[in-house]
């Protein structure tokens, strides 16, 4: 039985209602549940934007197949939270250990999701007692850099360790990042900028691809591109698996690169590359 909420019509018509009452309290209803009737369900639902909209949403979806018995793999390809898996300060909360034991809780057998920031491979892990699939978008960002440079040679690079893995199999290099402390003039707002971005290796008149996990504020891919575009580099694409292109990162980022693109895992201007197909496949869907 498959699932499809109305923020991922891309995947099927939705069969699950999301409304809210006149007070902002969440409804919710899945309309088939008589056909989930203790079966396996694949539920298709993202997570982003307005996270905690969504995660309360997908508990309530979770509790409801619960309670007529389904087993459920929850298919979600960006996991907000995700960047929350190690402290800064003392007495800061896991939010990834947090999200991942609600979703195991409220009955996710497993969850397929997209270059997961804190899993850094592909393939099945255990997270605070969550089985979770991370798939990479690596390939299909890849090819759509080779289809607008021609077939140039293109050398892959990550802004930082951490994406390290989507660049090692085209024998890619990373960088090196280093973060600051929490901002102090920014507010309620919780924001480390990133203060550097260093690289060890040779860039001058090669095309280049940076390719990261996630563009957020553009702090990293400003600063990765910046310094390539510094050392010489001839043609500079940027891409990431998920794009939030949160404040003026996406203009920014056009004036200094020859193209920003991303997979659609979360709807934007520059959502070049279908995951769908990828997601369907694993789920099973023709
Ligand atoms: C962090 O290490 C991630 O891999 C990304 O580099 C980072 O989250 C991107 O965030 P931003 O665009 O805000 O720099």
């Amino acid at each position: 039985m498959f699932l499809v909420s109305p923020n991922f019509p891309e995947i099927a018509q939705p069969n699950i209602e999301l409304k809210a009452f006149p007070d902002g309290d969440s409804y919710m209803r899945i309309n088939d549940i008589d056909k989930c009737q203790g079966e396996d369900v694949v539920l298709f639902h993202r997570l982003y934007p307005k996270q905690n909209t969504a995660i309360f949403n997908t508990a309530q979806m979770l509790h409801t197949l619960k309670r007529v018995g389904s087993r459920v793999s929850l298919v979600a390809p960006y996991l907000p939270y995700a960047r929350q898996d190690k402290t800064f300060l003392m007495g800061e909360s896991l939010s990834a250990q947090v999200l991942c034991k609600l979703l195991a809780d409220f009955g996710v057998s497993r969850l397929v999701t997209m270059d997961c920031h804190f899993i850094k491979k592909e393939g099945e892990s255990d997270y605070g007692h969550l089985k979770i699939q991370n798939l990479s978008a690596n390939r299909l960002l890849v090819e759509r850099a080779r289809s607008k440079v021609g077939l140039e040679q293109l050398e892959v690079i990550s802004p930082d360790e951490g994406a390290n893995y989507l660049v090692s199999e085209f024998g890619g290099k990373s960088m090196t990042k280093v973060r600051g402390d929490y901002d102090k003039d920014k507010g309620e707002e919780a924001y480390r900028s990133v203060q550097k971005v260093e690289r060890a290796f040779d860039v001058k008149g090669k095309n280049i691809l940076i390719l990261d996990d996630m563009i957020a504020t553009g702090g990293t891919m400003l600063k990765a591109a910046e310094n390539v575009r510094a050392g010489g580099a001839k043609k500079v694409l940027c891409a990431a698996t998920h794009g939030f292109f949160l404040n003026d990162s996406l203009a920014k980022l056009r004036k200094l690169s020859d193209g920003v693109f991303t997979t659609n895992s979360i709807p934007n201007e520059v959502a070049e590359v279908d995951i769908v197909p990828l997601l369907k496949k694993e789920a099973g869907i023709q």
